[in-house]
């Protein structure tokens, strides 16, 4: 874990909910499944973020609006500088999968972007199924395309497939050897239910965000384990719902 100053270079609404927040500066060594929490001014817990994209010196969160301090977020402007603790949690295993298929619910499809990036570099297309409420919920979808071969799924039929991630799953035929997921914790136990060749990403509630505190603890088959520290990827036959 490292404290770092970063500066904003942007932040952007990719849509009515969604915001893409780009930090640059320090030293980013991070990968796929790693989250970083951020300060904000008049908050004492800071917030924290899967990262969505990560380029030498340059980290992408993608944030959904749901309460008071990603509110307060989307008024970040260019060039404010924010304390961000990062390096923070485990990775994605990409050793895993040889045909991987990458499962997002919501804004839980932001890390699973810079997964596919990892993906990529190995010289593997993954499949990408995304599933959001509505149409307008939507964000990615092109940069996702030019990375796998992306399927989508609302809730309401008004973009893609209509259905949910888990239903798509049991009714379409993909071929894959291991899933990713990132997503609402309902998404993840039905998909562990399903299948458990998969990695799920977790969240829960946070304090300290790097283990000090116990506050994030989950059960598993072995027991509690911390998401922030031994998680925030743990193996879907692993967590106990
Ligand atoms: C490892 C991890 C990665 C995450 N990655 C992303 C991401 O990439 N994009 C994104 O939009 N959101 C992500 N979240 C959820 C995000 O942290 C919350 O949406 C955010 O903290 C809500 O803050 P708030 O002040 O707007 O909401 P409030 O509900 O007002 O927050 C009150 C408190 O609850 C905490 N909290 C609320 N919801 C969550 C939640 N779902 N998970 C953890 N803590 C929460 C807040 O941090 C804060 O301390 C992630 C959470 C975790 C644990
Ligand atoms: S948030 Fe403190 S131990 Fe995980």
């Amino acid at each position: 874990m490292k404290e770092q100053n970063l500066k904003v270079v942007s932040n952007k609404a990719l849509n009515d909910s969604t915001y893409e927040l780009v930090l640059k500066g320090g030293d980013i060594n991070m990968s796929s499944g790693q989250f970083v929490e951020i300060k904000l001014d008049n908050f004492y817990l800071r917030r924290p973020f899967s990262v969505a994209k990560i380029q030498k010196s340059f980290l992408t969160i993608v944030y959904k609006i749901v309460g008071q301090g990603t509110k307060e977020m989307t008024k970040i402007c260019e060039n404010d500088n924010l304390s961000v603790l990062t390096e923070l949690g485990n990775t994605f295993d990409l050793d895993k999968a040889k045909k991987p298929l990458l499962i997002g619910g919501g804004i839980g499809s932001a890390p699973l972007f810079q997964l596919a990036i990892e993906f990529n570099e190995r010289g593997i297309r993954p499949t990408i199924l995304l599933g959001f409420r509505n149409e307008a919920e939507v964000f990615y979808l092109e940069k996702f395309k030019k990375l796998g071969d992306v399927i989508v799924a609302t809730d309401d039929g008004s973009f893609g497939e209509m259905g949910n991630t888990v239903s798509i799953l049991k009714t379409k035929k993909i071929d894959f050897d291991c899933y990713y997921a990132c997503g609402p914790m309902m998404m993840l136990k039905a998909l562990a239910e399903y299948n458990s060749n998969g990695q799920l990403s977790l969240e829960a509630r946070m304090a300290c965000g790097f283990g000090a505190c116990m506050g994030c603890s989950i059960m598993t088959k072995n027991g509690a384990k911390r998401v922030c520290k031994e998680g925030p990827v743990f193996s879907a036959d692993e967590v106990v719902f």
